[in-house]
């Protein structure tokens, strides 16, 4: 199954060190949000949220809305997640399809629902199933590479690959040949307690091109702090490898990305919750509050666009990024009450203009 991979394009070779990415967050990071923090905050690197390699091979469409992008997020990373490794290699065919420039494979989710079922970070305790999912995801890559697309995948069902298909005739040119791209991982430190030194090894043996690590253990969950000094710990390990090797935990601006660069040795650095309501955490810009309301109104737009001729279309999810954008205003409490009860961005913006935000 392993595949040359010393002559894929690379994006991850031609960033400029050190990189500051915006991390991938399920629930959070569909496309309008992507595109606010990219146009906002300039992160060099962008990951969707996770979608399901298991749902993709069973017909499910809507990891599919989890996979919408528009050219200004480049370089965008597809997330993958799943235990089928056959499902990997078929998922990765259709990322390449969809004209990504990198597959990213979650082993860090600790959801129950992911992680009990063997999934995300539980692959840290089946070491030989992470290498064979690596293998596998590279292989689909590969696949795409020699010609086949995801109508030529035998769990992709014919709605999926039309759906696909449709999506890649409307990518330039470049990004429809069949090049190769990068499969990366991201991960945890270790399952009950942090085992860098023996988890790390075991996937830079299949080559990934870069290695996101989170500081945490599974265990851990989001409490506690992220562990740097294991971080650093693992940029010594791939010291001698091609891996890139990007720190992630508990950052929340641009500067203090760059100390933990300057702490750990780490290549580049993910940027998760701090970009709440905050694209300027990348770029270290102090927005007003007026900006930030405008920036909320032109994201609730945006997510109507992109939305609202779904079957179950809802504007719900888009609440909780209204409160987040207009956390430091002074009556944010008063405010808030009002947001989270708007059903559309005309609602939101008689909001904003009531108290003079806009
Ligand atoms: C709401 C939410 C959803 C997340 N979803 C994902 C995901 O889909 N894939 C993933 O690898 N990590 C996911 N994470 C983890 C983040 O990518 C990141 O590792 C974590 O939040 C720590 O970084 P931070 O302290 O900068 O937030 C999620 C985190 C949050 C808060």
């Amino acid at each position: 199954m392993k595949s040359d991979l010393t002559n894929q394009t690379n994006f991850w070779s031609k960033l400029e060190k050190p990189f500051i990415g915006l991390a991938p967050m399920d629930g959070v990071g569909d496309h309008p949000y992507r595109y606010i923090q990219k146009k906002y905050g300039q992160p060099d690197i962008i990951y969707t949220e996770f979608a399901t390699v298991e749902g993709f091979c069973r017909g499910v469409t809507v990891p599919l809305r989890d996979f919408i992008f528009d050219k200004t997020q480049r370089p965008i990373i597809a997330q993958i997640y799943g235990k089928t490794p056959q499902f990997f290699r078929e998922t990765a065919t259709v990322v390449c399809q969809l004209g990504f420039d990198g597959i990213d494979i979650n082993m860090g989710c600790p959801a129950k629902s992911v992680a009990n079922g063997g999934a995300g970070a539980g692959l840290i305790n089946t070491p030989k199933l992470a290498q064979e999912i690596i293998e596998a995801t590279q292989a689909g890559v590969q696949d795409w590479v020699n010609g086949k697309t995801a109508t030529d995948c035998e769990h992709i069902t014919p709605e999926i690959a039309k759906e696909v298909e449709k999506r890649s005739l409307n990518l330039s040119e470049e990004y429809q040949q069949h090049q190769s791209i990068p499969v990366s991982v991201k991960t945890r430190i270790g399952f009950d307690s942090p085992i860098i030194d023996q988890w790390l090894p075991i996937l830079l043996e299949t080559k990934p091109a870069a290695i996101a690590i989170h500081g945490r253990t599974l265990r851990q969950g989001y409490s506690g702090k992220a562990d740097w000094n294991e971080i650093g710990k693992a940029v010594r390990i791939a010291k001698d490898s091609s891996t890139l090797i990007i720190g992630n935990g508990d950052v929340s601006s641009k500067a203090e990305a760059l100390e933990k660069v300057n702490q750990s040795g780490v290549d580049g650095v993910l940027i998760g919750r701090a970009s709440f309501g905050n694209p300027w955490a990348f770029n270290d810009e102090d927005a007003s509050i007026n900006q930030k309301a405008a920036v909320a109104l032109e994201h609730a737009q945006l997510y109507e666009k992109t939305f609202n001729e779904d079957e179950k279309y809802s504007f719900l999810p888009m609440r909780k990024h209204l409160s987040w954008y207009i956390k430091s205003f002074e009556k944010a409490k008063e405010v808030r009450k009002q947001l989270v009860l708007t059903n559309n961005s005309q609602e939101v913006k008689e909001i904003f203009d009531k108290y003079e935000l806009l």
